[in-house]
């Protein structure tokens, strides 16, 4: 049996026909599948193969996921859009900005890419893109001395996908409230398994997929938009970004003011079946409560850190709980060396810019680092580049 303090993780673990297959501690890179999920995803197939539908139950369905992610960041479903991926919200958001040649917005040097090609690309309207150093610990602090008169915005991830770091952005949301500075950030990372209280941090916008802790499969992105900043608007349009809808269908150009709802920002038709995920998926996040799941993966990432410590093996990136990422640790065992070792052991990690990064999903267990930590023993450390 697999003890956690926090929830029933046997009954957890039981959703998830992979992990009992292999090792699986790469959370961070894609989840594996729970059967609520899989159950959501059939219903509506069957709907759509046994009844062509109908679409409003299914558009419904929509609106009450939509709730879902609202109560998860502590918002209201009009503050919810959906979207592709992190990617989209992202570029969603850089385009909103009300930004002007010579504006300039800071961003973390070696955060996501998809972040920051998304603000990168504003360079074409003669926008800066400031990168400060990326450290173990980034808050306000880290980004004042960067901030002048013409700076408009920070973004920057909440977890760091290749480091596991969690940044102080309850402080850099407060310092943006201060000097007037707009807050993008992206959550993929922390999502799920970190909470995220969106009114806490102040953000304007917050991106993310649903592919990793939110336990869908990818290809659904979420957007939370502050309604009070009405003065950012799409950057491209589709009949329901629109506050008036013409109900003939034709487009009216004078009537083109977008939603007051952050479906301003949505685009066309969903991804139906990943929305149907996500409603399932959500139902047993918020049953364990994310609170719970991030007590789990802090506990079970001690248990790493300890063995990790006894092997001599160094932990890269933050070590204490303040500043660490729950369930994201990249051990420096260089990947080129060690991944196909994993692989051939049947334990699932991802190789990382300075190491091996494991990370973890509600459903893992003490037994799943101790079985990675046998299989470290198994080869040894006897290559230098190996050992702290
Ligand atoms: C911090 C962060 N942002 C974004 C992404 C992915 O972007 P997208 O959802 O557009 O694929 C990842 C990882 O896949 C990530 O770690």
């Amino acid at each position: 049996m697999c003890m956690s303090r926090h929830y029933d993780v046997d009954a957890v673990r039981r959703e998830f026909p992979a992990v009992e297959r292999m090792v699986y501690l790469d959370s961070g890179f894609q989840t594996p599948l729970a059967r609520p999920v899989k159950a959501a995803i059939e219903l509506f197939l069957r709907e759509g193969i046994e009844t062509a539908g109908p679409k409003s139950v299914w558009l419904d369905r929509v609106e009450r996921t939509r709730a879902k992610v609202a109560r998860l960041l502590g918002v209201t479903a009009d503050e919810i859009a959906f979207t592709k991926n992190t990617s989209e919200s992202m570029n969603i958001a850089a385009n909103a900005l009300p930004l002007q040649a010579g504006d300039n917005v800071l961003m973390i040097h070696g955060d996501h890419p998809n972040n920051a090609y998304a603000f990168l690309n504003l360079q074409r309207k003669g926008v800066e893109i400031r990168f400060i150093p990326m450290t173990d610990v980034v808050d306000a602090e880290s980004f004042a001395p960067f901030i002048d008169e013409r700076t408009r915005a920070i973004s920057m991830s909440h977890v760091t996908f290749h480091a596991g770091h969690r940044f102080d952005i309850e402080s850099i949301g407060a310092m943006c409230a201060s000097e007037k500075l707009y807050f993008v950030v992206d959550v993929m990372q922390a999502i799920g398994v970190v909470p995220v209280d969106a009114k806490a941090i102040g953000a304007s916008f917050i991106g993310s997929g649903s592919h990793k802790g939110l336990l869908v499969p990818q290809g659904l992105g979420l957007l939370y938009w502050d309604k009070s900043l009405a003065e950012l608007e799409p950057a491209y349009l589709a009949a329901a970004s629109l506050a008036e809808i013409p109900d003939d269908l034709i487009a009216r150009p004078d009537k083109m003011a977008p939603s007051p709802a952050a479906r301003r920002f949505e685009l066309g038709n969903f991804n139906l079946p990943a929305v149907h995920a996500l409603g399932a998926s959500l139902d047993m996040i918020e049953e364990i409560g994310v609170q719970n799941i991030q007590n789990h993966c802090f506990d079970l990432g001690d248990h790493l850190i300890a063995r990790l410590d006894e092997l001599g093996v160094r932990l890269v990136g933050p070590r204490d709980r303040q500043h660490r990422a729950p369930h994201i640790y990249v051990i420096a065992l260089p990947a080129s060396d060690w991944l196909g070792h994993f692989e051939e052991n049947g334990v699932r990690v991802s190789p990382e810019r300075d190491g091996i990064r494991v990370s973890l999903g509600m459903f893992n267990t003490v037994t799943d680092i101790d079985r990675l930590i046998d299989v470290v023993r198994k080869r040894g450390l006897g290559r230098p580049s190996a050992a702290a």
